[in-house]
């Protein structure tokens, strides 16, 4: 049995600013078996890492990553928000983040969420898969999304490329649309797993950051737990699955 690999949920979401250099350098600290990270594009069409639409919740700035370039996001500070401790960490660029994982080894799984849930974002599936394309990482890459045109856009430029369906609620409108194309996994959300329902398609959860939660997933020996404490996880994890 493949053991439950452990992906931290926007890096180390919980002890660190999500998003940043930091989260994702703590995230390999720990031993993650997978990192996952959300991007967008700005106004300049750089790959931004960021969750939100909105610079406003995790920054000192106002306005949206689309409505802003790179050089205006690089001047805010993205880490008081969570810590003055943290006060030195920017918004980073998807090719600084995959710098900083090449510049480590890192070996694992990184996930790409294209965030084109609001925003369409054009030409955002070409920018990312370029890029990503560009060399061989030391790493893996896959991706997800909310929005099923984008990883039908995403086989379309690939075909070979790995996509997982997120989704939330019952996700009964896109668990009937994921036969059309080949999708690798699926992430849903705890609420949706700890139903009756079954997948046909092996799962990463998310957000599973309590004990019992962590422990019911290993229990039913998902693929995957997407969590904001991956340190916490693995030390659950190694104990229960060799
Ligand atoms: O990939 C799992 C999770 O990241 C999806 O939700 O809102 O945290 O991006 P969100
Ligand atoms: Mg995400």
């Amino acid at each position: 049995m493949d053991r439950t690999k452990i992906i931290a949920h926007r890096g180390s979401k919980g002890t660190h600013p999500e998003n940043t250099l930091e989260a994702f350098r703590e995230a390999v600290r720990v031993g993650s078996d997978g990192i996952e990270l959300d991007i967008h594009l700005s106004l300049d069409n750089e790959l931004i890492v960021i969750h939100d639409e909105s610079v406003e919740r995790t920054t000192n700035g106002k306005g949206n990553v689309q409505n802003l370039t790179l050089t205006e996001l690089k001047q805010l500070d993205a880490g008081s928000w969570y810590s003055p401790e943290f006060s030195h960490c920017c918004i980073p660029t998807l090719q600084e983040v995959f710098n900083l994982l090449e510049e480590v080894d890192y070996q694992g799984l990184v996930n790409i969420e294209l965030k084109t849930d609001n925003y369409s974002y054009p030409g955002i599936v070409e920018k990312v898969w370029a890029f990503v394309t560009e060399k061989d990482w030391s790493f893996s890459v896959e991706y997800s999304s909310f929005n099923y045109e984008t990883l039908v856009q995403l086989k379309e430029v690939d075909p070979t490329c790995k996509i997982a369906l997120l989704f939330e609620n019952n996700g009964e409108n896109v668990t009937s649309l994921s036969p059309t194309i080949p999708v690798r996994m699926w992430h849903p959300k705890l609420s949706w797993f700890k139903g009756i329902r079954n997948s046909e398609i092996p799962v990463r959860i998310w957000t599973v950051n309590k004990n019992e939660d962590i422990q019911y997933c290993l229990q039913k020996q998902v693929a995957g737990i997407i969590t904001d404490y991956p340190e916490r996880a693995l030390h659950i994890r190694n104990k229960w699955q060799y």
